[in-house]
């Protein structure tokens, strides 16, 4: 997966647009980075590595030109190198293109184009498009026609931008890859996604699949694929520039580590009553689901998805959770009154929008759980509830992680008849209670006592169990060390082989029945010599089995595994600081994966 943006506007050089906004996207891929920016010939400068090093590459005083294209790539044809990074560009040079996605049919168009005399530069797929249109530009076709018939030659999954030499005009499409429109008072956007251009406008058009644009200094058009014009609706996204910068942080995880209570404030209002804690969720109003529940996620959201199943099973809500890229509708039963619910931060993961689409053809019912509004996966699913955790810069998910577990309590809460009020009038002092732990955490001299480790493991029951496998993600993702997350009565069968006095154990002991037995599991590590770091909300009864305490206020059994985690994200962030990590963008990852 990769970024792209697009710029034309009549008082700003364009490569200083586009290089602000390439740093905006580059959560999206940061192997390389590229911009074209038109003149009386296309200006391309490319370079393998962050937009730091593109940004020295393109002269002091920008390029002399008011349009231009911008990529920041995650490789998936080809290694991050100089020719393989985008914009690429025709024999002739006079069109560049950025693509986000993956052209399946890229060989045997490169096989009909090389035999027809092209030459190709790169190993990457985008290459064939600049070609096909070069193709259909000496067949007498205007620029849109050929970009348009470029377009069609296509099968995958694509937001592609084009601009050509001596124009003003950006030209872009989109087929199962994001792609939204700014409009700004001196100029027009096109990007994957809003933080690249936030600084200049919060009006926005997403655009839908199968659908082109066409963006100069005067104005947008939005046309389908045979050419007519589309009605677009312009929303006004409510996010704030600076929540888009650091704010004085190192790491813009740590940032979103401490918006924590904002973001679940967010996610909560006016959704949760004051009183007595009823929940109404606005957008699910015509929500009408009496049958099972199916979720379907990746990564951290498939730890929020599993909290999730497990709370609908305790209330009575017949609930399973699939790793979205093992789900196969055709062998799990999906009838008429089946949910199935996409959990997935940016709304845009490519395994988890294989799976919907799959539920979706079955006839099940579709509910999207997301953070992006507009995303594919609000607009493919029936339904859609949105996290509001704000923007989440960091590749390693923090914030979105808390809120998709408040939205899931509050979800499980309007599902299930049987659910009792009690937990859920307790969200709404969570957000104080998360603020008590990183205002008291000792995570960080826990991190400098074990930042050494041979490798570090976690363990929790019930409702920490997820967590547990969260708290060792998190921790591999950002520092690169060996780290797993076991339900802790698996802990004996098997993973205690590795317990040694150099592989620390995280223990989650919260909730009153559970944390007894976690207790007896703790007993089996120290036998065997390893320090113990308890995460828990009864310290004085924990502290005599334990080496170290990271203390969370009480939630109850559901919700304080919600505080615990935040401990393993402060300990995460500290150990990859300690060893000097990329911590934003870790090697080999990316925000939002595209490809399955
Ligand atoms: C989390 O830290 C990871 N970056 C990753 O596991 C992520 O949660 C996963 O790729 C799913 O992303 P999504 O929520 O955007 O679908």
């Amino acid at each position: 997966m990769c970024g792209i943006i697009g710029y034309t506007g009549t008082e700003r050089v364009a490569s200083d647009i586009l290089l602000t906004g390439l740093s905006g996207l580059e959560y999206r891929g940061y192997d390389s980075a590229g911009l074209s920016v038109s003149g009386e010939s296309l200006m391309v400068y490319k370079r393998r590595g962050e937009v730091s090093a593109l940004e020295a590459a393109v002269p002091d005083e920008g390029l002399d030109g008011t349009a231009g294209i911008g990529h920041t790539r995650w490789s998936t044809h080809g290694p991050p190198t100089d020719e393989n990074a985008h914009p690429h560009t025709d024999c002739t040079e006079s069109v560049a293109v950025v693509h986000n996605g993956i052209i399946e049919n890229d060989q045997s168009l490169r096989d009909e184009l090389e035999a027809s005399e092209h030459t190709f530069e790169s190993a990457t797929d985008t290459e064939v498009i600049p070609h096909l249109i070069e193709n259909a530009l000496t067949t007498g076709a205007s620029r849109e026609e050929a970009f348009r018939e470029a377009v069609s030659r296509l099968d995958g999954s694509y937001a592609i931008a084009a601009v050509f030499s001596d124009s003003e005009t950006v030209y872009a499409a989109r087929h199962e890859s994001p792609l939204v429109l700014g409009i700004g008072d001196d100029g027009h956007y096109l990007a994957s996604d809003v933080p690249a251009f936030i600084e200049y406008t919060d009006r926005v058009v997403y655009l839908d699949d199968g659908q082109f644009a066409r963006i100069n200094p005067a104005g947008m058009v939005v046309t389908d694929a045979q050419g007519a014009i589309v009605e677009t609706a312009i929303e006004t996204v409510a996010w704030d520039p600076e929540d888009a910068g650091k704010s004085g942080y190192d790491h813009y995880m740590l940032k979103e580590i401490h918006e924590q209570p904002r973001a679940i404030r967010q996610c909560l209002r006016q959704r949760v009553t004051e009183l007595d804690g009823d929940v109404t969720i606005e957008e699910l109003a015509s929500l009408d689901c009496d049958g099972p529940v199916q979720f379907v996620a990746c990564g951290t959201s498939y730890h929020a998805a599993c909290y999730g199943a497990q709370l609908l099973r305790e209330w009575d809500v017949s609930a399973q959770c699939f790793l979205a890229s093992e789900y196969d509708a055709a062998s799990i039963p999906v009838s008429d009154g089946t949910l199935v619910v996409g959990v997935t931060q940016s709304g845009e993961t490519a395994d988890t929008m294989r799976a919907l689409r799959a539920a979706n053809r079955t006839g099940a019912t579709t509910l999207a759980l997301t953070n992006t509004v507009g995303s594919s996966a609000v607009r493919e699913c029936d339904h859609a509830m949105l996290i509001r955790a704000g923007p989440e810069i960091s590749v390693a998910a923090t914030k979105t992680f808390a809120s998709q577990q408040v939205a899931l309590a509050m979800l499980a809460s309007v599902l299930s008849e049987t659910c009792s009020a009690p937990p859920v009038k307790r969200l709404r002092t969570l957000p104080d209670q998360v603020q008590w732990v990183l205002d008291t955490s000792n995570a960080r001299s826990i991190a400098e006592t074990y930042e050494d480790a041979d490798a570090y493991f976690f363990i929790g029951r019930g409702y920490n169990a997820p967590v547990a496998r969260e708290g060792a993600l998190k921790m591999k993702e950002i520092t690169y060390k060996h780290a797993e997350g076991f339900a802790a009565g698996e802990l004996k069968h098997g993973p205690l082989a590795m317990v040694s006095d150099r592989t620390p154990v995280f223990a989650l002991v919260t909730g009153d029945a559970t944390a007894t037995r976690t207790l007896g599991n703790v007993t089996e590590v120290e036998a065997r010599d390893a320090p113990v770091v308890a995460v828990t909300d009864s310290p004085a009864d924990v502290d005599q089995y334990v080496d170290h305490v990271l203390e969370v206020p009480t939630a109850g059994p559901r919700l304080t595994p919600i505080l615990a985690n935040v401990q393993l994200q402060l300990v995460a962030y500290w150990v990859a600081n300690r060893l000097g990590r990329p911590i934003d963008k870790p090697r080999n990852l990316a925000k939002s994966v595209t490809v399955e």
